[in-house]
């Protein structure tokens, strides 16, 4: 079954339009495309999401206090929407999402190091509030963000699949390894 952690209008009303658009794209990459302006208007809205879900969490499973916060899952684990706050000059570690879906900075600034399947650095980039950007895997799925605001940063994310249960991957760049990893959400169990 759906389950509305946070059940507000905004929060319906996007997550059903996202599915509409979803069912009217023919790819990924079109989904991503038709799914934008709604992306920015949330990212836009000050308003939608409650402090609690912009809260960082001591000892949480991606570590430096990180909250990974689900507002929103489908029963079949075919998409997800959270939260993931990330104290200043903490950073995630390198890791993948297996899923396409996009990402936006709520509050806070933060730089992102975005890597190859071959865990060479391709991209660094800067993000402000209102910036957003695709997840399009394999090519576009390992990052790792650090946030660099004095205060806390706050991203919004948008998944095609039930992203803090699945187990998924850590990686460390210098060493060519990768671990297996499964963050969790502080809010609700996997299983
Ligand atoms: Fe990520």
């Amino acid at each position: 079954m759906d389950e509305y952690v946070l059940d507000t209008p905004v929060v319906r009303s996007f997550i059903e339009s996202v599915r509409a658009l979803i069912a009217s794209a023919g790819s990924a990459g079109d989904s991503v495309e038709l799914i934008r302006p709604e992306f920015a208007r949330l990212l836009a809205d000050s308003d939608w999401l409650p402090p609690e879900y912009q809260e960082a969490v001591p000892d949480s499973g991606m570590g430096g206090g990180i909250g990974q916060w689900l507002l929103f899952r489908a029963g079949d684990g075919s998409l997800s929407l959270f939260s993931l706050v990330v104290p200043s000059e903490s950073e995630t570690p390198v890791h993948d999402h297996l899923a396409w879906g996009l990402v936006g900075l709520y509050r806070g600034t933060q730089d992102e190091e975005i890597f190859d399947p071959e865990l060479t650095l391709s991209e660094s980039r800067e993000l402000v509030p209102g910036d957003f950007y695709a997840l399009l895997p394999p090519r576009d799925d390992i990052h790792r963000v650090r946030t660099t605001s004095a205060e806390t940063s706050v991203s919004i994310h948008l998944l095609t699949n039930d992203t803090g249960c699945v187990w998924r991957h850590t990686f460390d760049p210098e060493a060519k390894t990768s671990e297996p990893f499964r963050s969790g959400y502080v809010n609700v169990p996997c299983d």
